[in-house]
């Protein structure tokens, strides 16, 4: 059993999970390496790989292959695919299981045009009867649970998810996750709890999971606690802060254990029964402590070396470029890592880079070897705790990393 006891343990499906916190796919991230690092830490229920092509899969593309590439400490392990031939996924999810995957999820949010065009991605919102089809086709020919992962629909004017997931439901998904954004929306605009929960409510007895700008573990209390949802995805805010799980289960628990009871009970979460007695707003939660610089800096060197253990030295430290910058965005004065993080090619440069930044760092330091207060990063508030502020004066506080998926 987890250091988490037995708790904070959520059902989906046939599957126990540990905790009711989840990964987001994240392509180009949510790989081997980043997937055990935050297991490490601990707190996260379930991860999902990087969205797959249920085609590629079939016929066995090494790039496919390395995508749900996984190990016995990488579990429980859900697999996310895209694709609209109902035969392929179908075919896809079997062949998934049979190699051990715990879970599939369909992507149904992506609004990215190589995908929608195949009519994968957010265009299956738009269809509801082709959509619903194809899902009965994979939750019928696997024992292992298969969820749905959309957004709140194409545009304002049409929020499908509540009808499709009614109709996901009737059709065997065992869970929904729901990002709280138009496709239209992209990542701008506030996440709509108002907009999740019309999806809780429109589904009779499967978990939905809420997802968007969970960035702190109040933001988590306060989507769980608006929503009625029964567990959080996280994406972009365990980029930089892989800690979030732990922490943000570590203060769930603090604060309510009404909470901890539903999600023990034998019978699995109704959605549109609270889950939880929520504490948002009367601070009775205890609110775990940030993790150190020095922690930082441990963690983002064993991400390193599962990154260069999975990719190699040379791949691995060229995809770490992109990585390391999300830790520094904690660090304080950051700017001499970031320039010269880019640059690495081996693990000795790394370090290298680290000893320079540490040394240049300690400029910035009290006495005691914190930080001095006027150096230290503003707090995280995720957008839909933010008080409204002119648009003119509105600035992103968790960045879209730059690439095609910017759009996600
Ligand atoms: C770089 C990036 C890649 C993403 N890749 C996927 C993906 O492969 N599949 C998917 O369903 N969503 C993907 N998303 C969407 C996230 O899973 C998540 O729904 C979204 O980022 C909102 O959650 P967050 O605010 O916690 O990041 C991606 C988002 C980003 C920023």
């Amino acid at each position: 059993m987890s250091e988490f006891g037995l708790n904070s343990i959520m059902r989906l499906g046939p599957l126990t999970l540990e905790s009711n916190l989840f990964l987001s796919p994240l392509a180009g991230y949510t790989n081997l390496p980043f997937r055990l690092v935050v297991r490490e830490i601990g707190g996260v229920g379930l991860c999902t790989t990087d969205l797959v092509n249920a085609r590629s899969l079939l016929e066995k593309n090494p790039r496919a292959f390395k995508l749900i590439e996984t190990c016995p400490a990488d579990s429980p392990l859900a697999v996310q695919l895209f694709g609209s031939v109902p035969e392929e996924m179908r075919d896809a999810a079997q062949m998934l299981e049979s190699r051990g995957v715990a879970a599939i999820d369909i992507n149904m949010g992506c609004p990215v045009r190589k995908v929608c065009n195949i009519g994968g991605g957010s265009a299956m919102m738009t269809e509801l009867d082709k959509t619903a089809a194809l899902v009965r086709g994979m939750a019928d020919a696997v024992k292992i649970p298969v969820t749905a992962k959309m957004r709140l629909g194409w545009d304002d004017d049409n929020l499908t998810a509540p009808d499709l997931a009614r109709a996901l439901e009737d059709a065997g998904v065992a869970a929904i996750f729901v990002h709280g954004r138009t496709r239209e929306q992209g990542f701008g605009g506030t996440v709509n709890l108002a907009g999740i929960r019309k999806v809780v409510e429109a589904v009779k007895t499967i978990p939905v999971i809420g997802n968007g700008d969970v960035i702190t573990p109040q933001a988590a209390e306060k989507m769980l606690d608006e929503t009625g949802c029964t567990g959080v995805s996280i994406g972009r805010g365990a980029f930089y802060d892989p800690w979030i799980f732990k922490r943000t289960l570590q203060h769930l628990r603090s604060c309510s254990s009404g909470r901890q009871s539903a999600l023990t009970s034998n019978q699995p979460a109704r959605n549109n029964e609270p889950t939880h007695v929520g504490c948002y707003g009367k601070n009775s939660g205890e609110l775990p402590p940030e993790p150190s610089f020095s922690e930082r800096v441990r963690v983002m060197c064993r991400h390193l070396d599962l990154m260069i253990e999975v990719f190699g030295e040379e791949l691995g430290c060229r995809m770490f470029r992109k990585v390391a910058p999300w830790y520094a965005k904690r660090f304080g004065p950051c700017h001499e890592f970031n320039k010269k993080v880019v640059q690495i090619h081996t693990r000795v440069e790394f370090h290298d880079v680290l000893e320079n930044y540490i040394r240049w760092r300690r400029q910035f330091l009290d006495e005691a070897g914190e930080l001095q207060p006027r150096f230290r990063p503003p707090p995280m508030v995720a957008s839909f705790m933010r008080e409204p502020e002119p648009a003119s004066t509105r600035r992103e506080q968790i960045p879209v990393p730059k690439g095609p998926v910017e759009v996600w």
